[in-house]
């Protein structure tokens, strides 16, 4: 049976996202496929009292079942009630990297309250064309629509793309009014995972084309995807502790930082939590191989990834402290 995500206490992202132009900071996004990544994302928002948006990506829908996927969300609004002593920070509930209209159809028959419907991997007019069906299902549910012009490098979802096309600003302006979505995810130089850079090149973003685009559509809220930062200690305390990552490196907090005080209102971070988690477990793992009770590894895991969470809604995107603007 459908359900509406305003019966389970959660908001779409109209108002948050004016609010982050406004006010030169980005909402986190923070992708989760179990209790344990919840807790510590409702953990650290809450504490923060930062807005916050959810992501569950299709290979998350099918992982943790969707059934059970909407009820722990509801389950998370309730928690951030509990926790914030009675008001919950604001909880958007959105579809990472959409596929086609079916998926985006079910997630808000299922009760999301935002998806993204990713065209980048289609021709302009495809991707406009996939992109307004979306959107005229999710707004008649009043739920809202990240589309995507450009394509990231590295491994998305189902979509792997081998290097970066750069979004390119002159298309912006017609795809944003065809289309009728309320945000858009840009390509400027981040990619997914923890491989972002060739190890020697200058890991920059492209800031010079994110200012090309706001100027053409001024105000407009911009999404980023692929923005983990790679912390190099967690790569270190994972190489150390029987991991294998080499050359891992990512966006730099000072750029993401920069880039938040635009018009760019969402920021996408998945691999800097798998990170911190991994650390903390091969930790325990390897200090305390006699350890096989499962909270004693995702605690720490748990613990890790909410400070870490904590450390970017103060330090990075400027979240922190917004929740009720
Ligand atoms: O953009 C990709 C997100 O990090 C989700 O990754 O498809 O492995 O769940 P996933
Ligand atoms: P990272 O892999 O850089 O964390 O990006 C996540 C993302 O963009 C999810 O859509
Ligand atoms: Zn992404």
């Amino acid at each position: 049976m459908a359900v509406s995500f305003k019966d389970l206490g959660l908001v779409n992202s109209k108002e948050l996202f004016a609010k982050a132009v406004k006010g030169g900071y980005a909402i986190p996004a923070y992708n989760f496929n179990d209790m344990e990544q919840l807790q510590a994302i409702i953990m650290a928002c809450t504490e923060t009292q930062s807005p916050l948006i959810l992501q569950v990506s299709k290979g998350a829908r099918s992982y943790a079942n969707q059934t059970l996927l909407r009820y722990m969300a509801q389950g998370a609004v309730e928690y951030a009630k509990e926790l914030g002593k009675g008001k919950s920070i604001p909880i958007v509930l959105h579809l990472d990297h959409g596929p086609d209209f079916e998926t985006c159809k079910s997630c808000i028959d299922y009760g999301f309250s935002s998806v993204m419907i990713d065209g980048s991997h289609l021709s302009f007019d495809e991707n406009c064309a996939e992109t307004k069906k979306v959107v005229e299902y999710a707004h008649a549910h009043d739920v809202t629509v990240e589309g995507e012009l450009g394509v990231l490098a590295g491994v998305e979802d189902d979509v792997h793309a081998a290097e970066h096309v750069y979004t390119q600003p002159e298309e912006v302006e017609e795809f944003v009014k065809r289309t009728g979505v309320d945000s858009l995810a840009i390509a400027i130089g981040t990619s997914h995972g923890a491989f972002k850079f060739k190890p020697g090149s200058d890991p920059k973003i492209r800031l010079d084309i994110l200012h090309e685009i706001e100027k053409r559509i001024p105000g407009f809220p911009i999404v980023l995807h692929g923005s983990s930062s790679v912390p190099q200690e967690l790569v270190k305390i994972i190489n150390e502790n029987g991991g294998n990552l080499k050359d891992a490196i990512g966006i730099g907090e000072d750029q993401l930082r920069e880039a938040a005080k635009s018009a760019v209102c969402k920021i996408n971070i998945d691999s800097d939590g798998r990170l911190a988690m991994t650390a903390a477990i091969r930790k325990v793992f390897h200090d305390h191989p006699e350890e096989f009770d499962p909270r004693k590894y995702l605690g720490p895991a748990r613990d890790a990834l909410k400070q870490l969470y904590v450390n970017k809604n103060i330090n990075v995107l400027g979240s922190a402290g917004h929740a009720f603007d």
